[in-house]
């Protein structure tokens, strides 16, 4: 196991998330070849920006990084925290993290409909179906492999990231009417700001 997940905790720099579209999340992202220490501080700079976001997943391309691998955590919490004046904070924690590097599907099992978002499509919500259940050949960030089994929420939620290798954005699979109409919206809003 990696060092850092063992006892993750929650330091690194937040980075810029990539909104569609833009041109690096329509891209089929290449493998990664590099085990280094840049690959483990970027993780690590990932894993800090997903949870701040927050999210449960985010992969490479999101951070402008055209490189197969994504982070995910489906299972930390995150509590509301009013304070004496009112403001909101959230005390994060139960940390889970886990990275999929080099990732391939061996097995797609079942279908499970559930509604998605991005932190690439911010305010957008929509229904997808996806295999229900997976098996995933992966490498860590020592370039060891390994296999991963997961079903449910866990299984959605990397399907979701490894679209984002392939350069799939959740909306591909919906209409091509309802996409375009989120696309316009979208583009719309970046030129606005
Ligand atoms: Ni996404």
């Amino acid at each position: 196991m990696s060092d850092f997940l063992e006892n993750y905790t929650l330091v690194g720099e937040k980075l810029g998330i990539i909104t569609y579209p833009s041109p690096v999340l329509s891209k089929k992202a290449v493998p990664v070849d590099l085990f280094d220490d840049s690959l483990v501080q970027l993780i690590k700079n990932m894993l800090f920006t997903m949870y701040h976001a927050p999210g449960i997943g985010l992969a490479a391309p999101q951070v402008n990084h055209s490189k197969r691998f994504f982070v995910i955590d489906t299972e930390y919490s995150r509590e509301e925290i009013v304070d004496s004046d009112g403001d909101k904070t959230f005390k994060l924690g139960d940390f889970k993290p886990q990275i999929f590097i080099n990732p391939k599907f061996l097995e797609k099992d079942g279908t499970i409909v559930h509604e998605e978002g991005c932190l690439s499509l911010p305010g957008y919500y929509e229904e997808v179906t996806r295999a229900e259940h997976i098996v995933l050949e992966y490498q860590d960030i020592h370039g060891k492999k390994h296999i991963k089994k997961a079903s449910g929420l866990e299984a959605i939620c990397i399907q979701h990231e490894y679209d984002h290798l392939e350069g799939i954005v959740f909306i591909d699979h919906i209409s091509l009417i309802k996409k375009n109409l989120i696309r316009k919206k979208l583009t719309k809003e970046k030129k606005s700001k």
